[in-house]
């Protein structure tokens, strides 16, 4: 538990404080001569490219999100492009990103913006929050970085930044200090509209260059002069949250079966949950059931378990193979399911997939990673 630290006097940070303290000229300042300026979406700020990488970079890290922003671009170079573009097709080249709601309210997104606002991501923070997809921060980060709006961004990495600068230490679990803590950033917006969207990146330039969780590097921070929490000594106490996500622990245990032709058993998931709308193995909740569901006498080969780290769960994923000998069947039939499979997965649109087809759809990682250790198996 972080010490019980006085929370800062909301009315104490009034606006005439906060632009005696002149944290915005300073941290535009910086991020002009030590911010980051070569990330691939920075080379205009345009919309589009702003929008897709912010959408990415919502739960992704920049490192794994450069060559998915690069291969998007490629291949959607327009709004126009990704809003034509067959879902699978979007999907498939999302895997492996992970939180793929994202992946299909990114599509959802591009097809509204090009039928509703002709093609044009509007300007107003209302209108860019009716958007899928688009959530206050993602909206503020394209009104202020593109149009120049006095928006405040507000992800995991400037409510650090911000709650250490001021000495913010109410609970942020609680949405009534969330919005305080909002309110807070927009007093600290730049006066000049046109030093937005430097002001912008520079604030997250800070919290992910320098105001970082655990190595803080307070030293080479521009604003350290005027930090509450440096001079109060209080940095590793800030942010506060009460309520810590708790993790579960969860096995699944998947059916990976190959027939003769190289081809893996596959369908396209219901609409709940993580994985809503990939492709992956049939599913089973023990190795028991999996093992009931097999005609008797049938040998499946375990494969290395998986470790799988949501945001709230665990995941074990236990992958069993069954190389699948399909004597004497006629080609309609090896289409489908095989026969003893038949009742256990009726409804369930299992197919038989070559490679090429698993490449043309969306699958998640675990799913990928398992279709390589395939590729030892025969
Ligand atoms: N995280 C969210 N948006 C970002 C951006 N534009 N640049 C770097 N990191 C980010």
């Amino acid at each position: 538990m972080p010490k019980a630290i006085k929370p800062t006097d909301p009315t104490s940070v009034s606006s005439t404080a906060i632009e005696q303290l002149g944290f915005a000229k300073t941290l535009v300042k910086w991020q002009r001569a030590h911010g980051r300026h070569d990330l691939p979406w920075q080379k205009n700020l345009h919309p589009y490219p702003v929008w897709l990488s912010e959408v990415m970079l919502q739960q992704t890290q920049v490192s794994t999100v450069r060559a998915y922003f690069s291969k998007f671009m490629a291949r959607f170079p327009t709004v126009q492009d990704l809003a034509q573009a067959h879902e699978d097709e979007v999907m498939s080249l999302w895997s492996g990103l992970g939180y793929y709601s994202r992946g299909r309210n990114l599509h959802a997104c591009a097809k509204r913006v090009v039928q509703d606002f002709n093609g044009v991501f509007p300007s107003e923070l209302n209108d860019l929050v009716s958007l899928p997809g688009i959530g206050p921060s993602t909206g503020a980060a394209i009104a202020s970085i593109c149009y120049a709006k006095k928006e405040a961004i507000m992800d995991g990495n400037v409510s650090r930044v911000l709650s250490r600068y001021l000495g913010y230490a109410r609970d942020l679990s609680q949405g009534a200090h969330q919005r305080e803590l909002h309110a807070f950033a927009k007093a600290l917006l730049p006066e000049r509209v046109k030093d937005m969207p430097v002001y912008t990146q520079g604030i997250m330039d800070l919290g992910a260059m320098v105001c970082t969780p655990k190595r803080v590097l307070c030293e080479q921070c521009p604003v350290q002069g005027t930090c509450v929490a440096f001079a109060q000594n209080k940095v590793f106490e800030l942010p506060f949250k009460s309520k810590k996500i708790k993790r579960t622990q969860k096995s699944i245990y998947w059916l990976i079966a190959m027939n003769d032709r190289a081809q893996v058993l596959g369908a396209r998931r219901g609409l709940d949950g993580i994985w809503a709308g990939m492709h992956a193995f049939p599913e089973f909740e023990s190795e028991l059931a999996l093992r009931n569901a097999l005609p008797a006498g049938v040998e499946v080969r375990p494969l290395s378990v998986m470790k799988h780290e949501l945001t709230h769960q665990s995941l074990s994923i236990h992958g069993f193979a069954w190389l699948f000998k399909e004597q004497g069947t006629s080609a309609r039939v090896q289409k489908k399911v095989p026969k003893p499979w038949q009742s256990a997965l009726e409804g369930r649109g299992f197919e038989w997939m070559d490679m090429a087809h698993w490449a043309r759809v969306g699958r998640p990682k675990p799913v990928a990673d398992f279709l390589n250790q395939l590729d030892g198996l025969v």
